[in-house]
């Protein structure tokens, strides 16, 4: 069984930096056609700049995981362009930490509306063309769907939805050929451990680093690969052993 995706059609959302950019540059290099899709207009446009100079194929799209038309008009186009869609990274995601007396609904909402809505949307308005592909979900959770620290209300509330709607994708999908998996990262070295502050979870890692984002990329990969062909539903952490606690 292969991990090579030549003739593939990819999207990966949030996929102008970090962890996404990491998927976008793994999956272009295994033969994808890659979308990369965020709202980081110069980091997208400069990653696509320079592997398209590496002679893969790569488009950056500005795209909102929350807004129905940005997804409406990517599918438009993914159906002209390709007919079908082979695999979806829903990938984008935020932080932002507060304790439940100090949290407000706003915010509580924006995390849950990148974090949780963004997913749905995403395999919602991508299910036909990924069905026709007999295609590969793989969204992006996080150790936080299933455990917690002081501060992670939101956050943690947006990630148990993907765990548990990766399952639901998994059952409904199995009857129509498609396959959904998640992958749970530890800490991975990317702007959003910045913007958290103090991690709790690289504090707890037994292997006392936190991930490159290409270790990450390998196993999405892996998940979305003919390799896995009998894997869906699962949730596999990605954490330097964080779970195994
Ligand atoms: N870094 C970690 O330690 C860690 C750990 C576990 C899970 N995660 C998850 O991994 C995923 C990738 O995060 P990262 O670590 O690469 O951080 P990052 O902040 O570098 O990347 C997140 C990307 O998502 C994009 N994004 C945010 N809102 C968006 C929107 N509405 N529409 C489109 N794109 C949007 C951002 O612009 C950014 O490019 C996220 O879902 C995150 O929650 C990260």
């Amino acid at each position: 069984m292969t991990t090579d995706f030549t003739g593939r059609t990819v999207v990966v959302t949030g996929g102008a930096r970090g962890q996404g950019a990491a998927h976008t540059t793994l999956f272009a290099e295994r033969g994808a056609t890659v979308y990369a899709l965020d709202l980081l207009d110069d980091l997208g446009a400069a990653l696509q700049e320079d592997l398209t100079g590496r002679g893969l194929k790569v488009v950056y799209r500005h795209h909102d995981v929350t807004s129905e038309s940005d997804w409406d008009a990517l599918t438009a186009h993914l159906e002209e362009a390709h007919g079908a869609l082979d695999v979806l990274v829903n990938n984008a995601g935020i932080v932002h930490t507060a304790e439940i007396p100090e949290e407000n609904l706003a915010r509580f909402e924006r995390v849950l509306s990148v974090n949780t809505t963004g997913v749905f949307l995403g395999m919602n308005k991508c299910w036909a063309l990924l069905s026709d592909a007999r295609g590969a979900i793989v969204n992006v959770a996080s150790v936080y769907g299933l455990h917690s620290n002081p501060g992670y209300v939101a956050y943690t509330a947006s990630k148990a939805a993907v765990v548990g709607m990766t399952r639901t994708a998994a059952v409904e999908g199995a009857a129509v050929g498609i396959r959904a998996n998640c992958v749970s990262p530890g800490t991975v070295q990317t702007q959003q451990l910045a913007d958290e502050g103090r991690s709790y979870v690289r504090e707890a890692t037994p292997m006392d680093r936190g991930a490159d984002p290409s270790e990450i990329s390998s196993v999405v990969a892996f998940l979305a690969s003919p390799a896995a062909s009998f894997v869906t539903g699962v949730e596999v952490p990605v954490d330097g052993g964080f779970s195994a606690h």
